[in-house]
């Protein structure tokens, strides 16, 4: 089963400034044995992990010598190529290390980092330049929510991002209110898919029926094994991306097998 569109669910575990890089290969050695276990198929459901860089390069070994299906992404990337950037890791570096994925306006990076469009763009740029796949987050905080309802300033993210992308460059959307990260309040699945429904409508008028049709949407905000189901069974949501909830690797893999809950969910 796959999504409208031919779309393939995508779950992705942000492990944001957690789990140093021997505890990332003992939590992806379960992740594993937990997927092979109920014979997961990955080319049903893909599954993804963020670590922070300094694991990259173990679980990247890791994946390999084991030839796990697991893909990899970044969390965070430098606008600019290479040189005097100190602290900052180039895209060229990330794909080097295999990564397909990489996270570009989190919130917690919009926010805590104070990053704005313009830089959040160039980054998604230099994701692409360097034949990667740019998550490009957009999510509404709880003022917005007032203020504007729960599209608008999501919708304006995502139009600001892509106004430099080039055309016909793969990227995925992860939806994510800023009220609903972390704090245990997910959004309603309506909620979610009636502002995913938005962005793909966006993404049509910007972009063209067809990259609208193939492009993943992901929702993102306190997503458990016990909500998962919801937002997957919704037209316009092609996935999670989950945070604290992907640290455990039970969790996370009951997350990926959403399917099997969604009767009766
Ligand atoms: P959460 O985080 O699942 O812990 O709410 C989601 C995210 O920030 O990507």
């Amino acid at each position: 089963m796959s999504q409208a569109g031919g779309r393939v669910p995508l779950i992705a575990g942000n492990w944001k400034m957690n789990l140093d890089h021997l505890q990332a290969i003992g939590l992806v050695q379960k992740l594993s044995w937990s997927l092979k276990d109920v014979k997961h198929d990955f080319g049903a459901v893909e599954v993804a992990v963020f670590p922070p860089f300094t694991d990259l390069r173990s679980v990247q070994t890791l994946v390999a010598a084991d030839k796990l299906a697991l893909r990899l992404g970044a969390q965070d990337v430098s606008p600019n190529q290479t040189g005097a950037f100190t602290g900052d890791v180039a895209a060229s570096f990330l794909k080097k290390l295999e990564v397909e994925h990489v996270l570009v306006g989190h919130s917690e990076r919009r926010h805590g980092h104070g990053e704005g469009s313009d830089l959040i763009a160039r980054k998604a740029r230099a994701v692409h330049a360097a034949d990667m796949i740019p998550m490009i987050c957009v999510g509404e905080t709880a003022d917005d929510l007032s203020e504007h309802g729960a599209a608008s300033v999501p919708l304006q993210q995502l139009t600001e991002v892509l106004a430099d992308l080039p055309a016909g460059a793969e990227f995925v959307v992860a939806y994510e209110p800023v009220w609903a990260i972390g704090s245990g309040e997910a959004a309603s699945p309506e909620q979610a898919e009636d502002v995913c429904g938005k962005l793909r409508a966006r993404i049509s008028e910007l972009r063209g029926e067809a990259d609208a049709d193939r492009t993943r949407i992901l929702y993102g905000g306190s997503v458990t094994s016990l909500n998962v189901a919801g937002f997957l069974r919704q037209a316009n949501i092609d996935g999670a991306l989950v945070g604290g909830a992907s640290l455990d690797a039970t969790e996370f893999s009951r997350i990926v097998q959403f399917k099997k809950h969604v009767t009766g969910a």
